[in-house]
Formats: structure tokens, sequence, C-alpha cells
């Protein structure tokens, strides 16, 4: 059983980015799913000073060892002005502070999703790039736009959306 780690890129209680990921990591056979929620890997903000100060924080060497166990990521991604969210680049300071690799070299599925019509795409960009520098093995990625129009509790309902997801998902379930 393989075990894959979802991550709402976001610290909204209700993150849609956090619901778009379990649904998805959800759909994949053979594995278990654990949401890795950022509000209970709560960081204080990164700075090199603080770093000497206080070292590493006991939640990103706690969030550094649920990475470490999985087999795969599912990442979803809220866009705030254009770039990620305050709370994720953070974690993602702390956690490149233990180990430059912070994905690991492992899978992941990488999306992004937003009430707007543009679904995130900027940050999707922006992941796109930066994450082979952090040891992201990015497998496919998915940008799911005017979340609540698309989504429902069952999940995705605009079938051509579904299908294209589908794909993606079972791309990275090969990898796995
Ligand atoms: C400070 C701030 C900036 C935002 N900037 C963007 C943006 O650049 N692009 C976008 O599509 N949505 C933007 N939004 C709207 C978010 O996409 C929306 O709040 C979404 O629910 C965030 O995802 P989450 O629920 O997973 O946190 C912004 C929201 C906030 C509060």
């Amino acid at each position: 059983m393989k075990k894959i780690i979802a991550i709402g890129g976001s610290n909204s209680k209700d993150s849609i980015n956090k619901k778009l990921a379990e649904y998805a990591a959800n759909q994949i056979k053979d594995s278990k799913t654990l949401v890795a929620d950022l509000n209970e890997f709560e960081l204080p903000l990164y700075g090199v000073d603080l770093e000497k100060e206080m070292g590493i924080p006991e939640n990103a060497m706690r969030l550094n060892g649920l990475l470490e166990e999985a087999d795969g990521f599912v990442i979803s991604m809220a866009e705030h002005n254009g770039s990620f969210t305050s709370a994720f680049k953070n974690t993602i300071d702390w956690l490149s502070r233990i180990n430059q690799k912070v994905w690991k070299d492992k899978p992941m599925l990488l999306m992004a999703t937003s009430p707007g019509g543009r679904g995130g795409a900027t940050v999707l960009g922006a992941a796109k790039t930066a994450f082979p520098f952090l040891g992201g093995n990015v497998i496919a990625d998915f940008s799911l736009p005017s979340f609540y129009d698309n989504f429902t509790e069952e999940g995705l309902k605009n079938e051509i959306m579904k299908k294209d997801l589908d794909k993606k998902i079972q791309e990275f379930q090969a990898t796995i």
C-alpha cells in the first residue's frame, strides 16, 4: 500500500486547495492518503537570525519526517497576489534548511485552484519552475479554474476537466 501525502498550499481552515488535493489523492489506487494540513505544522516567519537563535522548529522537523516516509505528493496551491501563499512559502523555506531537496526526488502531482477563471495558473507556473531545484519530480500538473462552479462535495463535476485530471492521476500513479 503506497503512502500519499496530500497538501493544500494554504493555511485557510476551509482551503479549497486542501479539498482538491485530498480529492485527487483519494483517487489513487492501492494507496492511503495522509493530509498534511499546514495549520498542524505552524511555523514562525523564517529568518536567518531566528534560525541562528532557535534552530529548526519541531514542526518543520515533523513535517520533513512525514515527507521522508511518503511515496509521492499531491499538492494543490492557493495563489495570493500571483504567487505562493506566505504560509506555504514559509514552510518551504524552513524545510529547505533541513534538506535542500525539500521534495526528496519523489513523484508529485502539482495542482492549483482558485475561485477565479485562471485557476491559480501563475503560482502553478512558478512552482513548476522552482520545485525541480528543490528535489521536486513533477509528473503532471493541473489547474482547476472557477472552483465553486466545477467542484462539489462529490468531486469534480465538469466532465472534460474530470477526464483531464483522471488522466494526470493515472500518469502520477504509474510512477509511485
Ligand atoms: C491576499 C489574497 C490574494 C489573492 N490573490 C489571488 C491571486 O493572485 N489569484 C487568484 O486566482 N486568487 C487570488 N486570491 C483568491 C484566492 O484564490 C482564494 O482566496 C482561494 O480560496 C484561496 O485558496 P484556499 O481556499 O485554498 O486558501 C487571493 C486571496 C487573498 C486573500
